[in-house]
């Protein structure tokens, strides 16, 4: 069974607690669960990982990367969470190692403050969902399904 990897960035682990307003009352474990439903619906392993390191997160992309080239996985939906707007090595990473990567935001990024506009992830990304709440998680899982049907 192929592989999709949903990978947080941080503070993601707060979700439910965190600015409700923004992210809503899901838990990490809440949206997770819900990509797993999403991905059987699909004939998909979801891959759930978090951290609150760019390292960390670094490291994952690498792996993805191989795993897309070995043919195990379809690609990463990805919420780089704040990395997004500072992190070139994320940019770096995602190209370097050929990785298809769905960004996502929880929340509007682009009807907030302005520092939060600016992406480093999106150049580098196959797509982008943005604004949609936690629900984006299962959209952003069904888009990579239909663009890299499994064999
Ligand atoms: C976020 C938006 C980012 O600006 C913020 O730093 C986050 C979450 C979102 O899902 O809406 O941590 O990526």
């Amino acid at each position: 069974m192929k592989k999709i990897l949903v990978l947080n960035g941080p503070n993601l682990n707060l979700l439910g607690q965190r600015e409700p307003e923004q992210y809503g009352r899901e838990t990490l474990a809440d949206v997770e669960r819900m990509c797993r439903e999403e991905g059987a619906k699909h004939g998909i392993e979801i891959d759930c990982r978090q951290s609150n390191w760019e390292g960390q997160l670094i490291d994952w992309i690498h792996e993805a990367g191989r795993e897309i080239k070995a043919g195990n996985m379809i690609g990463v939906v990805f919420n780089p969470g704040a990395y997004t707007h500072t992190s070139i090595a994320l940019h770096d990473a995602i190209k370097g190692a050929e990785a298809i990567v769905i960004e996502l935001h929880i929340s509007n990024v682009h009807a907030r403050e302005s520092f939060r506009h600016h992406s480093f992830i999106s150049p580098a990304a196959r797509g982008i969902v943005v604004g949609l709440g936690t629900k984006g998680y299962g959209v952003a899982i069904e888009a990579l399904t239909r663009l890299y049907p499994a064999q």
